[in-house]
């Protein structure tokens, strides 16, 4: 807990020179959409392809910080709130790390999202919208999760009985169902390269 005895300690090595020691701006790529739109898929790509390049990144994945930091956490309302307070904070220590940051999340509340970007700051956020439609999600079930969802077996299940909201003004918008994950990786890659966060001529 924050008392009146915390003091915030400055550090000796600034954000930008840790950014400009790896060549980069860091900065976080917010991914959000349904369970099975692509998220996870689409930013491993991206993330591959900025690592072939020689950039700095990291990815924090939903399922798996779900099976650590955030092991305690459910999916009512009020948990994805505590959900993705946790993740933004993170993912504001990575950023300030100097790194290139990708979190996929569902985040399905756009509150939420928001208050994620107020704490990341509205430079260095980048909402990516995998806007997949949910009969393709659902088609594609690649963890059986709609299949139990639609049975009962799974409450507060994301697009059946838990709401989604559709992002208004997405920096990125990319569709799944239009494009394969390549080019879908690229379209992430040309907009870092075309805000400048990573060099556009800077090859493998
Ligand atoms: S979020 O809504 O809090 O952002 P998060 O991305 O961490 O969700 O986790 C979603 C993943 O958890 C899904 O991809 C799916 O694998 C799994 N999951 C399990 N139960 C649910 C549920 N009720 N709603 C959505 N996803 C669920």
């Amino acid at each position: 807990m924050k008392t009146e005895n915390t003091v915030w300690h400055p550090q000796q090595i600034t954000k930008q020179q840790r950014a400009q020691q790896k060549g980069q701006r860091p900065c976080l790529l917010w991914y959000t959409g349904l369970s099975g739109s692509g998220k996870s898929t689409i930013a491993n790509a991206v993330d591959d392809l900025l690592f072939e390049r020689g950039y700095h990144s990291y990815l924090l994945d939903g399922d798996n910080v779900r099976h650590g930091l955030n092991g305690d956490l459910s999916f009512t309302d009020q948990d994805r709130v505590e959900n993705i307070r946790r993740i933004s904070e993170v993912g504001k220590l990575f950023v300030d790390a100097g790194l290139i940051v990708s979190t996929a999340f569902i985040s399905p509340f756009a509150s939420d999202r928001a208050l994620a970007a107020e704490k990341i700051g509205e430079a260095e956020f980048i909402e990516v919208f995998i806007d997949t439609p949910i009969e393709v999600c659902e088609q594609r079930d690649p963890k059986g999760l709609y299949k139990k969802a639609r049975a009962g077996e799974i409450k507060h299940f994301t697009g059946i009985d838990s709401d989604y909201d559709v992002p208004a003004n997405p920096a990125i918008h990319v569709k799944t169902a239009e494009a394969d994950i390549k080019q879908c990786a690229e379209q992430v890659l040309s907009f870092l390269a075309e805000r400048g966060f990573i060099s556009s001529t800077k090859a493998v």
